[in-house]
């Protein structure tokens, strides 16, 4: 079976929800109290043993290049000042065994016309697909997300979708799975649709952005026409494979904020500031103090 060496990163979206702190940043570049999205992902895919980044950029890639590039001047200021854990800290963004290739998607036609872009950059290979807006933070002292997924993946060696139960109001904000129980946190996909009205839709079970994809998916992204929203949709090209392979939803140890939006991305920030080691405590007091009545 071959291992899954590659992750590929839409970022092109327009980020429309995030107006205007999107407006000439993407979002995927909003921190978490001091981390970009996009390095949690980055940070979640190496955990899981994957070397190669795969990041596919709209008009706004400078930031996310920058970032996971040598910052020179900073690194020197830093050198002279003998400041060596700061120095350390920024250098740790990009490990010297982690490549990265940027593709450029010209329009935001859709999350499965990002995909395809980095088609060439996956080598004829399994690859994973993670969505930086939608931040995993695995159990306690326990595997990443993508890290019990690739798990999972060498133990079926067919696609894998990260998905978990929502609520049925909001079902219309997700890809949705049906499927039979097959192992532990698994289900055999035998349907998948792309934001169903809460009458229509099959489960509750929802997809959250996180995939192990076989490389077939490519040619079933290109068959589909345009779905949900005008766009090329990811959901229709996994819908496409299930006629020809097997596709497995795993159902995550974890928590999933969906920091695409301003509710999930405050979720996010007020969670992980309490658990953060330099000012959780300090975090702590000030809440208590604040007293805030609701
Ligand atoms: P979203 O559905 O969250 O869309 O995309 P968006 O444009 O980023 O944000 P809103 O809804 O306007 O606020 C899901 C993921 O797919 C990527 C996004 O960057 C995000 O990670 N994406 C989406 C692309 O890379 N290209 C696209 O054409 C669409």
């Amino acid at each position: 079976m071959k291992k899954i060496n590659t992750a590929v990163f839409p970022v092109a979206g327009l980020g429309t929800r995030f107006l205007p702190a999107t407006k000439a940043a993407p979002k995927e570049m909003l921190p978490v109290v001091d981390k970009p999205l996009i390095q949690y992902a980055v940070e979640e895919a190496y955990a899981a043993g994957i070397r190669h980044m795969v990041f596919v950029t709209g008009r706004n890639k400078r930031a996310i290049e920058d970032h996971f590039d040598t910052a020179y001047e900073l690194e020197n200021e830093l050198q002279t000042q003998g400041k060596q854990a700061l120095l350390d800290l920024v250098r740790s963004v990009q490990p010297s065994d982690m490549d990265c290739t940027y593709v450029r998607q010209s329009h935001a036609l859709g999350l499965g016309h990002a995909v395809l872009c980095a088609e060439h950059l996956t080598g004829g290979a399994p690859f994973a697909v993670l969505l930086a807006d939608d931040l995993m933070i695995g159990p306690a002292g326990g595997a990443s997300v993508l890290a019990q997924m690739v798990q999972a993946y060498e133990r079926l060696g067919n696609s894998v979708i990260a998905v978990q139960e929502v609520p049925q109001d909001q079902v219309r904000r997700y890809g949705i799975v049906v499927g039979q129980p097959d192992g532990e946190r698994l289900l055999n996909i035998s349907q998948i649709v792309e934001k169903p009205t809460p009458e229509k839709a099959p489960s509750r079970m929802a997809v959250a952005g996180r995939y192990i994809l076989t490389n077939a998916v490519y040619e079933q992204i290109r068959q589909q026409p345009r779905g949900a929203g005008g766009e090329i949709q990811l959901t229709d090209g996994i819908a496409g494979l299930l006629h020809h392979e097997r596709v497995h939803a795993y159902q995550y140890e974890g928590k999933r904020y969906d920091c695409g939006s301003k509710e999930g991305f405050l979720e996010a920030t007020v969670e992980l500031a309490l658990q953060h080691p330099e000012v959780g405590a300090g975090f702590r007091d000030y809440l208590r103090a604040l007293n805030v009545k609701i």
